[in-house]
């Protein structure tokens, strides 16, 4: 740039779809793509206190002497990527769940310089505070530190009292995607532009905006999201590459379908994943013996705080909610558990998993259900969780990817 008080030209384009140059692709000989979820967060997804009695597979894997094993392990086994969450406050219980968690867009270059080949995508809320220009600056330098094996997991924030933290009121739900719109095509502008450009938006402002260097990966990273609103679905349409959903064989099949139909529409391609949580053991009889396990010693402080703070989360416009104005908008009795409201299976979906589909068995059943998500779900990849992430990671290696190479989905 060099020239004092020149800004550049002011861009016209702040809202997507918005892709110069185009969108990224991923080179993977495997038509399933298999990643590794919240190897950085205390208890993985599983909000129980048998998570206690596997501390460094289960409850202690985000430190880094494990952490840092598992990736390389996931890397050796070729799994196609990782993905650091990010979480600022804990949801408490016996377990601590999500207390302890390592921070992920500083956590990623360093699961880079340990590994060769697996793609990290970090997980950063860009509704907290940071500027544009922060992550276009961070993710270039991600980029060149990895070889061009990073990425952003975009997410606009659920919980209240992360954005009390941030100093901020809770804000509405499509205002927050309306202001990731803008700040990822800020982003996109920084890390194409070859010369300074001035952006001036509704929420974010830029005068002599460069980037230098620019990212290795072309046209640039990627760019994920895990919305499961319409409206979340609509944004990772308009400017991600990939959508992480939820669910059931069905759901997730839906929201391939509107997916795909919305990317149509803004001419994009966007590729769907699912997120599972997978109990492997010898046999479905020994895999079910471990769930009951873990199922009656589900952490209820935990799971109640998570779920209430993500009906609070997915309500728009309405700030300042406490606990029991939910119970009151949701029509919970007084003297009812949300356990007992929600009913065991719902629940147990969010204490064990996060949502994630559960997949429990031996081998051949768990590679079946990989298999029907991949094929009937209609989904690119398959994002995993386990209880245990060594054991887990180890028996995926040795009795799952087998079976997935001879059905003819991984190589
Ligand atoms: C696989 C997956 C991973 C997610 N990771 C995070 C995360 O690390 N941090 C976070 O605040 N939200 C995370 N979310 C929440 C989503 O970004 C999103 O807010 C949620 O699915 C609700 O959808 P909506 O925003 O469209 O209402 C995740 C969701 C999914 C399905």
């Amino acid at each position: 740039m060099g020239r004092i008080g020149e800004h550049g030209k002011l861009v016209d384009i702040k809202r997507g779809p918005f892709d110069p140059g185009g969108q990224p692709t991923v080179d993977s000989p495997n038509d399933l793509w298999l990643g590794l979820f919240a190897w950085n967060a205390n208890s993985g997804c599983t909000a129980s206190r048998a998570t206690l009695k596997h501390p460094d597979g289960g409850q202690q894997i985000w430190r880094w002497d494990n952490a840092s094993q598992l990736l390389q392990q996931a890397d050796r086994m070729g799994l196609e990527f990782h993905l650091a969450a990010a979480r600022w406050v804990g949801h408490g219980g016996d377990s601590r769940f999500h207390e302890s968690f390592l921070e992920a867009l500083s956590a990623t270059p360093a699961a880079a310089a340990i590994t060769e080949n697996i793609l990290g995508l970090a997980t950063g809320h860009v509704t907290y505070g940071f500027h544009p220009m922060h992550f276009a600056k961070f993710g270039a330098t991600v980029d060149h530190i990895s070889g061009g094996r990073w990425g952003l997991n975009i997410v606009t924030g659920w919980v209240a009292d992360e954005q009390a933290m941030f100093g901020q009121q809770f804000s509405d739900h499509e205002m927050r995607y309306d202001m990731a719109d803008e700040f990822i095509t800020l982003v996109k502008w920084a890390w194409s532009s070859e010369a300074p450009f001035s952006f001036e938006g509704d929420y974010f402002t830029s005068h002599g905006a460069i980037v230098d260097p620019k990212p290795t990966r072309k046209p640039r990273p990627f760019l994920v999201n895990a919305g499961s609103s319409p409206t979340g679905i609509d944004f990772a349409a308009k400017q991600c590459d990939w959508l992480f959903c939820l669910g059931d064989l069905r759901t997730v099949r839906s929201a391939a379908d509107m997916l795909e139909e919305r990317a149509d529409a803004y001419r994009r391609k966007v590729e769907s994943f699912t997120f599972a949580w997978l109990l492997i053991a010898d046999s479905d009889a020994e895999a079910e013996a471990i769930y009951q396990d873990i199922v009656a010693e589900v952490d209820e402080e935990a799971t109640d705080t998570f779920l209430l703070r993500g009906m609070q989360g997915s309500q728009s416009g309405r700030t300042g909610r406490t606990a029991s104005d939910i119970e009151r908008t949701f029509q919970i009795p007084d003297g009812v558990s949300l356990r007992q409201a929600l009913g065991e299976e719902q629940y147990l979906a969010t204490a064990i998993g996060l949502g994630g589909k559960h997949i429990i068995g031996g081998p051949a059943t768990v590679a079946e259900q990989l298999r029907e998500l991949h094929v009937a779900g209609r989904q690119r990849g398959i994002m995993l969780s386990f209880f245990d992430y060594f054991d887990g990671l180890t028996r995926l290696q040795r009795d799952v990817l087998p079976i997935l190479r001879q059905m003819g989905i991984r190589q």
